[in-house]
């Protein structure tokens, strides 16, 4: 009976060091270096209107209505979605990282690719207006 305790005190003890030890991949160069599409003059009120609304369907039950990672699904989750407005957070990663993570998802994580193809089936152009828009509206 006691092995069972210990046991299950274990997984409980390597679930909360795996989630703390946590570090969000790097992207390869090649990502890295890649630029993002979206042309300035593109960006008004009504693109970040409507590429909200996409965030708002998409991504807000984890990163939260306001960028913070808080969104309701977050809690019962165990690696903590990106809070984008952390100070510094965005200036911290190139547009590529961000896109990169978008494409390939984070393995052992919530976020799964959101790419052409997958289940969400974001188009490029959709996933790099999105990264406007986390710099646009969360960007502290
Ligand atoms: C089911 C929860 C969930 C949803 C929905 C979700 N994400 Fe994530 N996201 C996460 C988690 C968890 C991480 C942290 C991954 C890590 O640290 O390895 C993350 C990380 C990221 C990152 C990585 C930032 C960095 O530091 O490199 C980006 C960008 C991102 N998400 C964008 C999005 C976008 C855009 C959407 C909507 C299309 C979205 N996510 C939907 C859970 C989610």
């Amino acid at each position: 009976m006691k092995t069972i305790y210990i046991v299950i005190l274990g997984i409980f003890l390597t679930n909360i060091v795996n989630a703390e030890e946590h570090l969000t991949p790097t992207a390869p160069q090649e990502y890295l270096n890649m630029k993002n599409p979206i042309q300035e003059s593109e960006i008004d009120e009504q693109f970040l209107k409507q590429v909200g609304r996409l965030y708002k369907r998409k991504c807000s039950k984890c990163h939260g209505f306001e960028g913070d990672g808080k969104g309701y699904y977050a809690k019962t989750i165990e690696i903590k979605p990106a809070a984008f407005s952390i100070p510094n957070y965005m200036a911290g990663r190139k547009d590529g990282q961000l896109f990169w993570i978008m494409m390939s998802g984070s393995e052992g994580t919530e976020m799964v690719p959101v790419g052409p193809g997958t289940d969400i089936n974001l188009s490029e152009e959709q996933m790099w207006q999105l990264i406007i828009y986390l710099r646009k509206k969360f960007t502290k």
